[in-house]
């Protein structure tokens, strides 16, 4: 039921507040996370675990490739991360003491399952899930499982999933943190950002007809860009998947850095470019290579936070968010570019819930 909501995706972009405190519940006290609330073996599971191997396809894997950072980070654990799809094509080396962590909505996508089950037969310490659905093959196939706490996701565009993957993850991260030398002071330092992060999620939705009204400079392009730098690279991609599965606007995600590398060249008044959370340092430097192209009447759409001060001027619009934890960061910086998608698309007249081509659940190749 959509209740007051014109289509699901919109009620699952609300509901994201509730669901992401709802995947907390039980599982993080005021200032640390409960191991074994993320499952009874969780603490013999991932003592000595030596390598990260994250799996998973779509919106999943960007997921997976935020947990990258925080794991780095946080844990001092490698971590690698692949799309489903390559992982089970390829010849691949799992190191020792490997934990493989897929991460999916479903539990039913067929690369996700596949790669699982090739990786079982090559040995590694421990199989993890991420999951949204109880009962799911991955949850049945899998020694340890964090259920994201979402609640039924009917829009094809996946929202509130990610975000509670998100937070599934970084209760993860710490939790393997910890047994690697996190302290306390920054675990909790951490924690009580995560306790933060639900009334953060609510301050963006109410800047949801400021969304609304910075995405009609989007409605009549064809192309767009995304860019973000390390942990907002990935929320970067995932605005841009967000943007060409429901409003087939053609969008690309760079990591901020590259632009001058190549993208750039095809900068101008028909291609807007979308930048993720840059501190001011950043924007100095997008704004002076954007200047090349200003003339020509490139438009940068800036989401940043508050304390950073990016003002606006000619051809650089800001959206001030608030101040965020850099940690929890990427789950609060997602929000707005759902809401700027969705916008979109309903302006243009797609079908948000249904997009032509795509399914909910990929369970063939
Ligand atoms: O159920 P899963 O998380 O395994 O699904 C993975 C992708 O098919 C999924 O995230 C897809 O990319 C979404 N439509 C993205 O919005």
């Amino acid at each position: 039921d959509k209740g007051e909501y014109r289509h699901y995706m919109l009620k699952e972009i609300y509901e994201q507040p509730k669901v992401i405190k709802a995947t907390t519940e039980g599982r993080i006290t005021d200032s640390k996370v409960l191991e074994q609330a993320l499952g009874t073996d969780a603490a013999n599971l991932l003592e000595n675990v030596r390598h990260v191997q994250i799996i998973a396809c779509g919106t999943s894997y960007h997921a997976g490739m935020v947990a990258r950072y925080w794991i780095e980070e946080l844990a001092g654990v490698p971590c690698s991360v692949e799309v489903a799809s390559e992982f089970r094509y390829r010849k691949h080396v799992i190191q020792p003491d490997t934990l493989f962590l897929c991460i999916s909505q479903s539990g039913e996508t067929a690369d996700t399952l596949a790669a699982l089950r090739q990786a079982k037969k090559a040995g590694f310490r421990a199989a993890m899930a991420i999951c949204n659905v109880a009962g799911s093959s991955l949850v049945r196939e899998s020694d340890l499982v964090i259920m994201t706490q979402a609640g039924p996701e009917i829009g094809v565009a996946s929202t509130k999933a990610f975000t509670t993957q998100l937070t599934a993850l970084l209760m993860f991260s710490l939790a393997l943190a910890r047994h690697n030398g996190l302290s306390e002071e920054r675990e909790a330092d951490i924690v009580r950002a995560i306790h933060q992060v639900p009334g953060q999620v609510n301050d963006v939705l109410a800047l949801n007809s400021e969304i609304e009204e910075m995405s009609k400079a989007f409605m009549d392009k064809n192309h767009s860009l995304f860019l973000g730098r390390g942990s907002q690279y990935p929320v970067a991609m995932e605005g841009a998947l967000k943007l060409k599965e429901i409003s087939y606007i053609h969008a690309e995600a760079y990591p901020a850095g590259e632009l001058k590398h190549g993208p750039l060249a095809l900068v101008d008044s028909e291609m807007p470019v979308v930048t993720v959370a840059p501190n001011n340092e950043l924007v100095e430097k997008l704004k002076s290579n954007l200047e090349e192209v200003r003339a020509r009447g490139g438009e940068l759409f800036v989401f940043a936070d508050r304390a950073a001060d990016v003002k606006a001027e000619a051809g650089l619009h800001v959206m001030q968010l608030p101040s965020v934890h850099e940690i929890t960061a990427p789950i609060v910086y997602t929000v707005p570019l759902q809401l700027l998608s969705y916008h979109v698309a309903v302006l243009k007249g797609t079908d948000v819930d249904q997009p032509r081509n795509l399914a909910k659940s990929v369970t063939v190749e």
